[in-house]
């Protein structure tokens, strides 16, 4: 494509923001000096979550933290139990670790070059992209979902994705000349997400139907085209309600790494693929207990794997197993811990309905 009409695109999808933006909290005017803090705090919120979830929690991180200094002074423990429903909590952890480092290394100040951008935890080239553009008006595209989408299309790219991912930030390069990168940045995820949609796309509606490579082929349903994704192997376990005679819940804390790191949850046993392993591992737990089964099933998907967990229920000396970070808790407390949505659904398993 010529750069007149790469000019020709940019200049369509900036007039068409300006009509069609979605009004989301963490927005600002272009001409209106931006908010950084805000900008990367709904980056990072929205790196896996989609904007209809994000736009509540954005609110409540804001009001409790209404700064990145109040943010940087927060414990890791409110902060996961404020992001608590979001999933991947890994980036709750780096928000913190991000605040604390731009607080003390950077005086507070966000930095606006992409390569030290980079440096920050939870900050990979998308967001530092985003946060350039959107905060500082640098003039990168960052490249998610949405922008892969429109501009395969647009230029009829017929690479599979994930591969295709590396052909389009190849592609935008051509259009970081643009008076308002944030806008154009903007409006390329809004265009995405309301019009140049994965499934049934509205191209009466857009302002590219001219030059859309895909629309003129009629291969816009088409592109992105996917390679086949592996299926997602099953893991079983068995999880525990367990009461004392107060009706308080027994939950622990999870080690430091790897998945739901730091995070509270009921005890249950190793989750597993081999149904034996599962078997031996609620022996070696609950031994002569009387530990009872609810009948009840949860099942979670992560990102690497689905869970089915069984769910049990007893008294307090039916469990022994404890470990020092074991915490007796009221139900009606509960909300003040961080519990992944997947130890919310094995509780809500245990409530007689
Ligand atoms: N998805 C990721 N970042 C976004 C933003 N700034 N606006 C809308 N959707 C987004």
């Amino acid at each position: 494509m010529s750069a007149k009409k790469e000019q020709q695109i940019i200049k369509k999808l900036l007039s068409w923001y300006e009509n069609s933006a979605r009004d989301l909290p963490w927005r600002y005017d272009h001409d209106d000096l931006g908010n950084p803090y805000h900008t990367w705090l709904s980056e990072i919120m929205l790196q896996q979550t989609t904007v209809v979830t994000v736009r509540d929690y954005f609110h409540r991180f804001i009001e409790q933290w209404p700064t990145l200094e109040d943010l940087a002074k927060a414990s890791e423990e409110e902060i996961l139990t404020a992001w608590q429903g979001l999933g991947y909590y890994s980036r709750a952890r780096n928000l913190l670790k991000c605040a604390q480092i731009v607080r003390g290394e950077y005086k507070g100040l966000f930095p606006q070059d992409i390569q030290e951008l980079l440096k920050l935890p939870g900050v990979g080239p998308y967001t530092a992209s985003a946060i350039a553009s959107i905060a500082f008006k640098g003039t990168t595209v960052p490249v998610d979902g949405n922008v892969i989408r429109v501009m395969a299309r647009l230029h009829s790219f017929k690479i599979p994705l994930p591969d295709l991912k590396k052909d389009i930030e190849r592609l935008v390069v051509c259009y970081g000349d643009t008076p308002k990168p944030g806008n154009f940045a903007q409006g390329l995820m809004d265009l995405g997400a309301t019009v140049c949609k994965p499934k049934k796309p509205l191209c009466k509606s857009c302002p590219f139907q001219e030059n859309c490579c895909a629309y003129a082929t009629n291969l816009q349903q088409e592109i992105p085209y996917k390679r086949d994704k592996p299926q997602k192997p099953t893991r079983f376990g068995k999880a525990f309600l367990i009461t004392d005679h107060q009706g308080c819940l027994l939950i622990r804390k999870r080690p430091g790494k790897g998945l739901l790191a730091h995070m509270m949850e009921v005890p249950s046993t190793i989750w597993s693929e081999d149904r034996e392993a599962v078997e031996k591992s609620f022996e070696e737990l609950c031994g002569e207990g009387k530990i009872t089964s609810l009948d009840k099933k949860v099942k979670h998907t992560f990102t690497h794997f689905h869970l089915n967990l069984d769910v049990y229920y007893g008294g307090a000396n039916d469990f022994s197993p404890r470990c020092k970070t074991t915490k007796w808790v009221r139900t009606s407390d509960l909300h003040h811990y961080p519990l992944p949505t997947l130890m919310k659904k094995v509780i809500k398993a245990g409530v007689v309905s």
